[in-house]
């Protein structure tokens, strides 16, 4: 009865110009190993998921990208979104349609585009995870130590008691706080970071849209006999068409009575900006972490360079810059203003 869920729908603005609207940083090799993020996250779930009980939703033009970078992946695997609605319309749908094949189901639900070092440990989170859930009525997320006041991430205070092993209930979930609320949060040091890897049984996360997002849950369940068949997407679009954009963090886990957090080690890092990317490279004696083998650098430290291409790439002199050449746009950014990267995008967007 054990499921998951990949949602890759996402468009990973922050790493442009790399990462595209057209090829999304889910199914790039941000730090040259070989295989994408997505690749290694079908992975790790294969290794103790039945491959049938593997999903990946996605928007429907990502489809041919999944099916292309996950060549073992059955074709009706791949849930097609028609438009992008963030994480609960998503959850929505699969949550249904995993439902409607398995009322047993225990499911779990992960981002793509996520580093995880450590998968053995990753997979027995997982497995204590989901044989929790198929006891209880639980929404659960996977909680990771904080570093540092990231106001990109959900927050989660728990209780200390323990529920069952290394399973405790939630306190408060604060999603997206801003600089000052996640100051104090870490200050106080019994916070975690929410992961963004959910796990539930599909009976209770269908009973927490039904009370906390009843408008999408209304539509879904309204129109499940169109799954399977070829009305269904049709019927998506229609169903999408009137879909709040919301996340499941916004839409149920911050109002929900009956979350719960296991708090995991298993070297984790949302590869969510170019910081992260340099966080986790080799960098030279002088700092700088290099992508692509025509790049010299010279008299330059702290640099995050990208440049896989024949042309060479001369740097000198520059210190804590973010350097991103593809075939048609060369980013040259302060990294400390980088998160302003998805407002330069929205600009270009503009001009175009
Ligand atoms: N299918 C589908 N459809 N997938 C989507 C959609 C969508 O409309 N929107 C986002 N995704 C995918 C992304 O590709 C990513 O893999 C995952 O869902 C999470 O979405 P993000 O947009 O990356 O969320 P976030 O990083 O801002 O916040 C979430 O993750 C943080 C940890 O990385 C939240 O859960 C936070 O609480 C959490 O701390
Ligand atoms: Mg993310």
């Amino acid at each position: 009865h054990f499921y998951v869920a990949i949602m890759a729908g996402g468009i990973g603005s922050r790493f442009w110009p790399y990462s595209r609207t057209d090829y999304p940083k889910q199914f790039l090799d941000i730090l040259n190993t070989g295989k994408s993020l997505l690749q290694w996250t079908y992975e790790r779930f294969v290794q103790f998921i039945p491959p049938e009980n593997i999903y990946v939703v996605t928007h429907h033009q990502y489809a041919d990208m999944v099916a292309k970078q996950l060549p073992e992946l059955a074709k009706d695997n791949i849930v097609k979104e028609p438009s992008r609605k963030n994480t609960a319309p998503c959850i929505a749908y699969i949550s249904h349609k995993i439902h409607q094949k398995d009322p047993k189901a225990c499911m779990i639900c992960a981002p793509a585009d996520h580093l995880i070092m450590d998968s053995t440990s990753f997979i027995s989170v997982c497995l204590n995870a989901l044989l929790f859930v198929q006891k209880h009525s639980a929404l659960l997320t996977l909680g990771i130590k904080p570093t540092r006041p990231d106001t990109g991430y959900g927050y989660i205070q728990y209780e200390t008691l323990q529920a069952a092993d290394n399973v405790y209930p939630v306190k408060t979930f604060t999603e997206k706080p801003d600089l000052e609320l996640a100051k104090t949060f870490i200050a106080s040091g019994d916070f975690l970071w929410n992961a963004g890897i959910f796990v539930w049984n599909s009976k209770t996360i269908i009973a927490a849209f039904k009370k906390y997002l009843a408008e999408i849950e209304e539509m879904f369940e309204a129109n499940l006999e169109a799954f399977n068949t070829p009305a269904e997407k049709e019927v998506m679009e229609r169903i999408y068409s009137q879909c709040t954009n919301i996340s499941i963090d916004y839409g149920i886990m911050e109002k929900a009575d009956n979350v719960y957090v296991i708090p995991a080690n298993f070297g984790w890092s949302d590869l969510g900006t170019w910081a992260s990317a340099y966080e986790n490279l080799e960098k030279d004696y002088l700092e700088n972490a290099v992508q692509g083998k025509n790049v010299m650098v010279i008299d330059a430290t702290n640099n995050m360079v990208r440049a896989p291409h024949d042309k060479l790439v001369v740097l000198q002199g520059l210190d804590d810059f973010i350097v991103v050449d593809t075939s048609d746009v060369l980013l040259i950014c302060k990294r400390q203003n980088e998160q302003q990267i998805k407002e330069y995008v929205a600009e270009v967007k503009r001009h175009k």
